[in-house]
């Protein structure tokens, strides 16, 4: 494995990897993905071998834009105002698949494909070269912090791809809102950068959330244990909880490790992995993370949900 500056050179070797079958991490506007030809049933098996990702777990597909989607996927009305307002960009629409070929691995055997078209230029620019849809989870193994760096690849998967396209830090720091639209409803299965609020404004009706028990046809990725630190995690904390060998996470209090010093929310979302995995460093075996109450308006719910999963997984 070779991590590169992003270059045209790069993007060049990214889509010859891809078109051979190999797997190579790329840039996105969320966090960076594992990406592999979605056309490919032996490539994307490589993404699961790679992640430790269970076979049930189905995966995003990745389009160049709506027009390539709609050769895969079935767009209803809703789901057309939906890709208009926010594509390219961080929400993930889970429709009826129209094309066998989509490797069956992909979506996991489900009748459904989750399409989104990434904002990020390198993204676009392998899609487009390549021609044809890329599959891409989250680069990390599974269960752990997902990557905003090109660094948390390395942590997680060095010598497992062929190659880690580095484009810096990523813009929104957490995934993608996902989105189960069909012909009456528009479910949200997984909070992300687009806050829940905005997709309700774009389609002038209040959306539902999958909970924890229907997640299970609809969301199968909802249900695994998520963004694992190896250590232990409190959240609603206050400054006066942590020892001297904790670790104190404030909002908006200008403390050592605060995730926004001006309370900004999308801040906070950008810089949260990366914090979380610096601290996990640095922390003793008994060393607790303590973490300041976030708002949860906006992309804070998102923020909750990570921070929840993560805190839980010590069980
Ligand atoms: O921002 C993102 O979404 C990033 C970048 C790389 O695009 N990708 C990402 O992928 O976070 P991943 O695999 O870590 O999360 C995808 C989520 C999982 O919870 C999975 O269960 C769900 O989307 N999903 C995928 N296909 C689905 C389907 N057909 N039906 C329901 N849920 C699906
Ligand atoms: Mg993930």
């Amino acid at each position: 494995m070779v991590t590169k500056q992003e270059t045209s050179r790069q993007i060049e070797e990214a889509v010859a990897i891809l078109r051979a079958g190999g797997i190579v991490a790329l840039p996105s506007e969320t966090v960076y993905g594992l990406a592999a030809s979605a056309l490919n049933e032996e490539a994307v098996a490589k993404i699961f071998t790679a992640k430790g990702r269970p076979s049930f777990n189905p995966l995003i597909c990745h389009m160049s834009g709506i027009e390539m989607a709609r050769d895969y996927v079935k767009f209803n009305d809703r789901a057309e105002a939906l890709a208009q307002a926010f594509w390219p960009g961080a929400l993930t629409l889970v429709l009826p698949k129209i094309s066998a070929d989509i490797a069956p691995n992909v979506s996991a055997g489900l009748e459904t494909l989750a399409v989104r078209t990434p904002a990020h230029p390198t993204f676009h620019e392998v899609i487009a070269k390549l021609g044809t849809p890329i599959a891409a989870p989250s680069a990390n193994l599974s269960g752990r912090l997902s990557p905003t760096r090109a660094e948390h690849v390395e942590r997680d998967l060095q010598s497992r791809v062929n190659l880690i396209v580095d484009g810096g830090a990523t813009e929104h720091g957490l995934e993608s809102t996902v989105v189960l639209v069909d012909e009456t409803q528009v479910v949200l299965l997984r909070h992300g950068a687009i806050p829940k609020s905005a997709i309700e404004a774009c389609l002038g009706e209040d959306i539902s959330e999958a909970t924890q028990d229907d997640a299970s046809p609809k969301s199968p990725g909802q249900l695994l244990k998520h963004y694992a630190p190896r250590t232990r995690i409190v959240l609603n904390a206050s400054p006066k909880d942590a020892g001297t060998r904790d670790f104190w996470v404030g909002f908006g209090d200008g403390t050592a490790y605060d995730l926004s010093p001006s309370g900004d929310l999308r801040e906070a979302a950008r810089v949260l992995f990366d914090r979380l995995s610096q601290l996990d460093e640095i922390a003793d075996d008994d060393s607790v993370i303590y973490v300041a109450p976030i708002p949860n308006e906006g992309i804070g719910a998102a923020i909750n949900d990570r921070l929840q999963r993560a805190a839980q997984s010590g069980d």
